[in-house]
């Protein structure tokens, strides 16, 4: 007969470094799993009738050097519960149609790089608030296999892991607050304001900039499908006072390879199991903004990895249409139920699901890789034909005999050159013009001016006059165009005057 065995197994304190330091390669993702956590609580304060979704705020301060604060006015934990629940690991109550977070480790995230993570917490209605505090040096001793002695993880956390309480509290209030202090171990991206504020800007689950038309009509696209995006309302900096909200950097005009593009329109696209904007730029070029360059994937808006995963779907076509993701900006939400956030949050479990998804993605936007390819290749057919043009009337005009002013093919190169100048003239009008085509379109426009000149039969000192005289207004005109994004246009438009009455 089989007997029955009740020994427990044994969980050694290496696990925990496979949840902490083995776990993000950026250290700021951490700060995108606290986030997370307090998206999830406001939301759920806000459904239980506790907050109004008007009020609910969550703030990520950097006190200082040392200190990082995140807090929110969400649904806060229970005195009876907080301790079971901040020490409980990979057990998670929350529901993952409803909520962002399901592991239960996301919280843990810090212990990588601070001192101390405390977590002070209240829910509404009770007369106590609770910290829990990790102390994160004796943790990451015990996990550490060369200082470690492998006791068991139970007896390791409850060696290094506290609880206070304290009642001098309002009844009412309601709150989470994450303290990771001691950041001397933690990298400079974690320290520094900006770049705290880019990469939430990047990935966390906020609005689009006030100021940006389409972004309301991509929250208002959301609504009508009945998928609302989840948004919190998101402040960073040094204290509550200072610190400003943060929304996601899209915008009108991105940076590009050369100069810059503007979206012309925005297009959405839906499915059963995701919905999804594009912004179409002008141009086809490779938007350098890394911070929303190519199509992104969210899920309860929370961006999961970058844009690699639509690289790599563009890229199914071959290896030259990868590129042509960045020249596109966009997201695409996922729906909770259709795809599984892998543990780190930088992709999706390997399954199906996911499968599906990259090659519905590639069907339906194919027509984006043929889209940029068309216009990158228009673009560069219509450089190549005027350079060989221009290669051409400078082959011939070498082999011009300059003595003959009756000849025949003077006279004809002569119409032929003011034909292309006139191409020339027209190609520098197109806005698509820019940057380094731009000099090189007026470097060749001044060539045919001189060979012109010389065609016509100026002397060659007045040649050189009007060479001059073409490559300063040339060289005024770059200048111009280089200061024009600094410049309001009222004062561009007086430098614009100064420089041609005092240069001229
Ligand atoms: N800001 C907060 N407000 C209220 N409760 C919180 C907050 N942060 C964490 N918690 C509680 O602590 C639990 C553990 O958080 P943790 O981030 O480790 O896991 P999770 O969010 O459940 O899942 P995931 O690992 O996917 O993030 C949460 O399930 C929640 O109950
Ligand atoms: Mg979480």
């Amino acid at each position: 007969m089989a007997k029955s065995d009740s020994r427990s197994p044994y969980i050694g304190s290496f696990v925990l470094e496979t949840l902490t330091t083995g776990m993000y390669g950026e250290s700021r993702n951490a700060l995108r799993e606290y986030v997370q956590n307090a998206s999830d609580a406001v939301a759920a304060a806000v459904s239980s009738g506790v907050l109004r979704e008007r009020a609910a705020k969550v703030e990520v301060l950097l006190k200082d050097e040392d200190t990082l604060i995140i807090h929110d006015n969400g649904i806060g934990i229970g005195a009876a519960s907080a301790w079971g629940t901040l020490t409980a690991i990979g057990a998670s109550k929350k529901d993952r149609k409803r909520d962002a977070g399901f592991r239960g480790i996301g919280r843990l995230a810090g212990i990588a790089f601070c001192d101390s993570l405390s977590f002070r917490t209240k829910a509404a209605g009770e007369s106590s608030e609770t910290t829990v505090t990790f102390n994160c040096v004796k943790l990451r001793e015990g996990m550490n296999p060369e200082s470690g002695g492998g006791k068991p993880l139970v007896d390791l956390l409850s060696e290094a892991v506290s609880s206070t309480t304290n009642d001098d509290v309002e009844a009412e209030e309601h709150y989470m607050e994450v303290s990771l202090s001691g950041l001397s171990r933690a990298p400079e991206e974690f320290k520094e304001l900006d770049l705290i504020k880019e990469y939430l800007a990047e990935t966390a689950p906020i609005g689009y900039d006030p100021k940006w038309e389409w972004g309301k009509k991509i929250k208002a696209k959301a609504d009508e499908l009945k998928k609302p995006l989840d948004i919190v309302r998101l402040h960073v900096g040094r204290t509550s006072q200072d610190a400003k909200p943060v929304y996601k950097r899209y915008r009108d005009s991105y940076p590009a390879k050369d100069d810059a593009v503007t979206l012309t329109d925005v297009e959405f696209l839906q499915s059963e199991k995701w919905w999804m904007w594009v912004g179409l730029p002008d141009r086809a070029f490779s938007i350098t903004d890394p911070t929303v360059h190519g199509l992104r994937i969210r899920v309860k808006n929370i961006q999961v990895g970058g844009p690699e995963h639509l690289d790599a779907v563009f890229g199914r076509r071959g290896q030259s249409y990868i590129r042509f993701n960045r020249y596109y900006v966009g997201e695409i939400h996922v729906s909770p139920t259709a795809l599984i956030p892998n543990a780190r949050r930088d992709g999706f479990e390997d399954d199906d699901a996911w499968e599906d998804l990259r090659t519905e993605l590639y069907t339906k936007l194919k027509y984006l890789g043929t889209r940029a390819h068309k216009l990158s290749d228009d673009r560069q057919k219509s450089l190549e034909t005027i350079e060989k043009k221009v290669e051409g009337i400078q082959e011939d005009f070498d082999q011009l005999d300059l003595e003959d002013p009756e000849s025949e093919d003077r006279t004809h190169l002569l119409s032929k050159t003011l034909r292309v100048r006139s191409a020339l003239t027209k190609a520098l009008t197109k806005e698509e013009m820019r940057g380094e085509v731009r000099l090189q379109l007026r470097s060749h426009l001044a060539e045919m001016n001189a060979i012109k000149g010389k065609l016509e039969g100026k002397s060659s000192q007045q040649d050189a006059r009007s060479l001059r005289a073409t490559i300063r207004k040339e060289v005024i005109e770059q200048i111009l165009d280089l200061v024009k994004p600094y410049l309001e246009p009222p004062d561009f438009a007086q430098v614009k005057k100064q420089i041609n009455e005092k240069v001229r």
